[in-house]
């Protein structure tokens, strides 16, 4: 599967470096070219000549090789791959990346790669739960490099928590994953729903709920970079998709959520539609801040339904046209679930129940189920949000091609 793939590994100083041999065997294994560079500081975990023997290649950590007197330029093997994969990825390499540092071979490398960058972090759990290291992170996340989220375990410091670096298989099984992926929705248009709606009450205040958008926008980040076209409907939410090969469209309201999913949902070839999208909105909007009534200790709002913009998109979706939806439920998820999916009139609905642990609007993990038209449930573990939107992706790809 991997034959004739150019993959650069970059290792950095950490502990979790002594899995990287294990890594580099079943890359070769598996048919890749593949070359290593490593920080200074890495070679106090692990040996250069183990890695050398291993990969069938010279390791490097220097432009300049004093013993051949050759210089290696950091610009033509950021060429010569066809995806670098940063792992372990240190708390300090993921600060130089993302501040875009070059004070060594490995970051020189990084800085000058035109292929997809792929960094799997492992460091101790307060390092990792660092506002500075989570910012990092989603700055390289925003900028298109592929993320391969720590487990939680035991750590070398004794601590137990997130930080463990993925096992080299499950990286392998992500690097599988990328170049089976590539760009196996190129030429689709995707149409997505996500985040939150807010609906006024007057003119400082709304109804609104927890949503934080991040799933969607990892599904949509997962389909941009599979090579589809991508349009999200953004309702209120604090993270950004930073992608280029994304149009985003922000929005507040149901209505307003409606109208944009109305307009781009004719050209869609598959919508998702992720949003906490809010059932009710106030039937009226005061002109102005509603005062508090001395007289009165209760206020009564009336609400009316907002559009269901799944259930209008079921009605209005040809044969060429596939649609997701979400269900969010805290009680018999997998019933109403298949009761809004025949329902909605929609081709697959995502699972979500609320009552697991791990799952949320605020979590970064979720678990899900996916149930397609006929009532198949395919049941997953519980993962980060990247790697749930790449089951998504898969679900719908499968479903499509009859697979
Ligand atoms: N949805 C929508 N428009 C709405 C409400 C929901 O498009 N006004 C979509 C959501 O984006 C999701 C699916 O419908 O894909 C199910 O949302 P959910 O909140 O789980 O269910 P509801 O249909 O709102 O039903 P209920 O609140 O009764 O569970």
């Amino acid at each position: 599967m991997l034959t004739g793939k150019k993959i650069l590994l970059g290792i950095t100083g950490s502990i979790a470096a002594y899995k990287i041999p294990l890594l580099v065997r079943l890359l070769k294994k598996d048919g890749a070219d593949v070359r290593v560079v490593m920080t200074p500081s890495a070679k106090d975990f692990v040996t250069p000549l183990t890695l050398s023997t291993l990969s069938g290649n010279p390791v490097l950590s220097h432009g300049f090789d004093p013993e051949t007197g050759k210089w290696e330029s950091h610009v033509e093997l950021g060429l010569w791959a066809d995806l670098f994969v940063v792992a372990p990825a240190s708390a300090n390499t993921m600060a130089k990346m993302a501040y875009g540092m070059a004070d060594n071979y490995l970051l020189t490398v990084c800085l000058s790669a035109k292929c997809p960058i792929m960094f799997a972090p492992a460091m101790d759990l307060d390092m990792y739960k660092h506002q500075a290291t989570q910012q990092n992170i989603k700055t390289l996340i925003e900028r298109g490099c592929i993320f391969v989220a720590p487990s939680s375990g035991e750590l070398a410091s004794g601590l137990c928590g997130e930080g463990r670096m993925e096992e080299p298989q499950k990286i392998y099984e992500r690097i599988k994953d990328f170049f089976q992926t590539k760009r196996r929705f190129t030429g689709k248009k995707v149409l997505i729903t996500a985040g939150p709606t807010y609906e006024a009450i007057d003119p400082v205040r709304f109804i609104g709920n927890h949503s934080s958008g991040l799933m969607g926008i990892e599904i949509a980040r997962a389909f941009a970079r599979q090579g589809a076209e991508v349009t999200l409907v953004l309702g209120p939410s604090n993270i950004s998709p930073n992608m280029k090969d994304i149009r985003l469209m922000p929005v507040t309201s149901a209505k307003e959520m409606y109208d944009a999913v109305m307009t781009f949902f004719p050209k869609t070839d598959i919508a998702v539609m992720s949003a906490a999208v809010a059932d009710f909105r106030p039937e009226m909007v005061a002109d102005q801040k509603i005062k508090k009534n001395p007289d009165n200790d209760t206020m009564t709002l009336k609400l009316v339904k907002t559009e269901d913009i799944l259930r209008s998109v079921g009605a209005m979706k040809n044969e060429k046209q596939t649609v997701v939806g979400f269900a969010l439920e805290t009680e018999n998820g997998l019933t109403n679930a298949k009761k809004k999916l025949h329902t909605k009139n929609i081709d697959l609905i995502v699972l979500n129940e609320m009552n697991e642990s791990g799952v949320g609007f605020k979590s970064k993990t979720n678990k899900i189920s996916i149930i397609t038209k006929d009532d198949k449930v395919i049941e997953f573990e519980l993962k980060a949000k990247s790697e749930v939107a790449l089951d998504v992706l898969n679900a719908i790809y499968q479903y499509i091609n009859h697979e």
